[in-house]
């Protein structure tokens, strides 16, 4: 029988590598709620129509890369290719106070070539906050993101910023665009040459050196935009610099999904090759909440992908995994006297990470364990010990302040106080 493995371009993720995952989500849900935002938790899955009227239906992600499928019913389904437009159905349906601040934490499936930081199926933190087109919201999600990195010590991240227009402007951008690259579609690479009708704006993000040079002398957005969208944009930018938030302003950024309004932005890892230097983007998406049967409200938000957020992290060297799996090992050589499960329920009830090993173990094999654990103390209890109430509390790990000796007898009754005096707190 051939050996089972994990679909292509998906991977597992184990301790203690899991234990960096952990790190950055539990960073991201305490700075989003900080910042006002709560958890939501919606179907990986959604109808069809959710993610071709909400992200578009002649966006690359929707056209080819969603996974579709028929349930036993027959309902045509798609397991969920990014966050936004899950999020904002949630909202038309329950119809929560505006303004709505909303965050998670999901996987997200699409179809694409696996390689070095692009995965069929990957993960997303991310907010949304929907009702209110004030340009300070902008800022605020932008720099939320922002703040995230600098917690990890991420350090050569550049921000992009731009505005796509609105409904009064874009048509007319998009027309000169058109014109444009119709008279120089010869010149374009083999794909958009073939396909750039369907989006014109694909090609201003075309990575194909071909596009890139005709991209070059292509008209620009920023002088297409209409009053309202420059004012909104110079409040975006103007909020920026008021929070020393640094950004390059890029009139070619677009972004791959087709509900942008007014701002996007891209934050790119400048430690990391240009296919996946992309670590979190976002935007303003003023038309997606009626698209999807809601009221005319503006929203804007944010995904980072956290598999590309932790290449980061490898490239730039902060973020290490932790070898340490608990704090303490209980090492129980009696012969079944019940100090072990008392102890590490106390340990435990105290905040103290604390695991032991089974099946009567040898001394010499508990130890072991105990080391390949990474705790930093072992607290052995043999029959001697059960028998006049004490533990031998054993520092596997030298610490710098170190005033423990490597050795010491404690009451049991004590322990819990002696090993917190003694443990690094995580
Ligand atoms: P996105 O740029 O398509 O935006 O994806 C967000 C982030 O997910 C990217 O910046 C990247 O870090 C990561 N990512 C995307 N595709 C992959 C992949 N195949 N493998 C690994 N990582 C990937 C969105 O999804 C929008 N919903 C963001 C947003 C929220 N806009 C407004 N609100």
């Amino acid at each position: 029988m051939s050996e089972l493995r994990a679909p292509k371009g998906t991977q597992d993720v184990l301790p203690p590598e899991s234990g960096r995952w952990e790190e950055v989500i539990s960073r991201f849900g305490s700075a989003a709620h900080r910042a006002g935002f709560g958890l939501v938790i919606d179907p990986l899955f959604e109808d069809v129509e959710v993610f071709r009227r909400g992200v578009g239906g002649a966006s690359e992600t929707v056209t080819r890369e969603m996974y579709e499928f028929d349930d036993r019913a027959g309902r045509r389904l798609a397991l969920r290719p990014e966050g936004t437009a899950s999020v904002v159905r949630a909202f038309v349906q329950h119809r929560p106070p505006l303004p709505w601040k909303a965050y998670y934490v999901t996987p997200a499936f699409r179809y694409e070539q696996p390689q070095a930081g692009r995965y069929r199926q990957h993960h997303q933190l991310g907010v949304e906050a929907l009702g209110t087109e004030d340009p300070a919201l902008d800022v605020e999600v932008i720099a939320l993101l922002a703040e995230l990195y600098a917690s990890l010590e991420l350090r050569a991240v550049e921000l992009r910023v731009n505005s796509m227009g609105d409904a009064a402007c874009r048509p007319g951008y998009n027309a000169a665009l058109s014109d444009y690259l119709a008279a120089h579609e010869t010149l374009l690479c083999g794909e958009h040459r073939e396909r750039w009708r369907a989006n014109p704006l694909r090609v201003l993000d075309c990575k194909q050196d071909r596009c890139r040079s005709v991209r070059d002398a292509a008209p620009r957005i920023s002088e297409a935009w209409c009053d309202p969208c420059r004012e909104h944009r110079t409040a975006v930018v103007e909020g920026l610099k008021a929070l020393g938030c640094d950004y390059v302003a890029d009139d070619f950024l677009v972004r791959g999904l087709d509900y942008y309004r007014r701002t996007t932005f891209e934050f790119r890892s400048l430690a990391l090759a240009s296919a996946q230097d992309a670590i979190g983007g976002g935007g303003r998406y003023d038309g997606l909440v009626q698209s999807l049967g809601g009221p005319a409200i503006g929203g804007v938000g944010f995904a980072a992908g956290i598999e590309r957020i932790l290449l980061a992290c490898d490239a730039e060297g902060v973020l290490p995994a932790c070898s340490e799996r608990v704090q303490v090992f209980v090492v129980d050589i009696t012969a079944g006297a019940a100090v072990a499960p008392v102890l590490l329920r106390d340990l435990r009830r105290a905040g103290i990470s604390a695991d032991r090993a089974y099946d009567s173990r040898s001394l010499k094999a508990q130890l072991k364990l105990a080391d390949r654990s990474g705790a930093q103390l072992a607290l052995i209890v043999g029959d001697q010990e059960a028998e006049d109430g004490s533990v031998l509390l054993r520092r596997l790990r030298s610490r710098q302040d170190d005033d423990l000796d490597s050795q010491q007898v404690v009451a049991q009754s004590l322990v819990v106080a002696a090993v917190r005096r003694a443990v690094t707190p995580r």
